[in-house]
């Protein structure tokens, strides 16, 4: 009995301090200390580290067929289009000469211009 006891109060002080664990930046990293970007690091891939963030802040306005402002969004053709013709990097990092995107809405992290700026600059891959 007492090992039993033993060993259910190990159980829940291990349960306990396993949900001490925050996985979240923003608790982890204070403001004005910025997580490290990892997400941009290696190949990045359209499919998986592209789409994920245009799909979030972008599609919902700029879709396949009569999006926003004429600019259609949403398969590789179209994503590449802005892509190489400089709209999309401009437009994310809120360079001059270009609306700044997302229209209305908070811009892009840093990590996630970097991702952009990336594939862009490895010849916006259909990868
Ligand atoms: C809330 C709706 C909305 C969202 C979200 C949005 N856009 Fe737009 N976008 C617009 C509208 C409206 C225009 C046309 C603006 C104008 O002509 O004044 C536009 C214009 C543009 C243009 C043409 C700008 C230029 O300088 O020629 C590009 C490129 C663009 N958007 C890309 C994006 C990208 C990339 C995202 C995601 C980061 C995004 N948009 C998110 C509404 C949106």
């Amino acid at each position: 009995m007492k090992k039993i006891m033993i060993l259910l109060f190990l159980g829940i002080l291990a349960i306990s301090f396993h949900s001490c664990y925050y996985d979240k930046s923003d608790l982890l990293y204070p403001i004005g200390v910025s997580a490290p970007c990892t997400d941009s690091a290696g190949t990045i891939s359209y499919i998986q580290k592209v789409v994920p963030i245009l799909r979030t802040q972008c599609y919902g306005c700029h879709t396949t067929t009569g999006g926003s402002g004429g600019i259609n969004m949403g398969t590789f053709a179209l994503d590449k289009v802005i892509a190489t013709n400089g709209k999309l990097y401009g437009t994310i990092s809120h360079a001059s000469g270009f609306i700044a995107m997302p229209q209305g809405g908070a811009q892009m992290t840093g990590c996630q211009q970097a991702v952009i700026q990336k594939w862009i600059n490895a010849g916006a891959l259909n990868n």
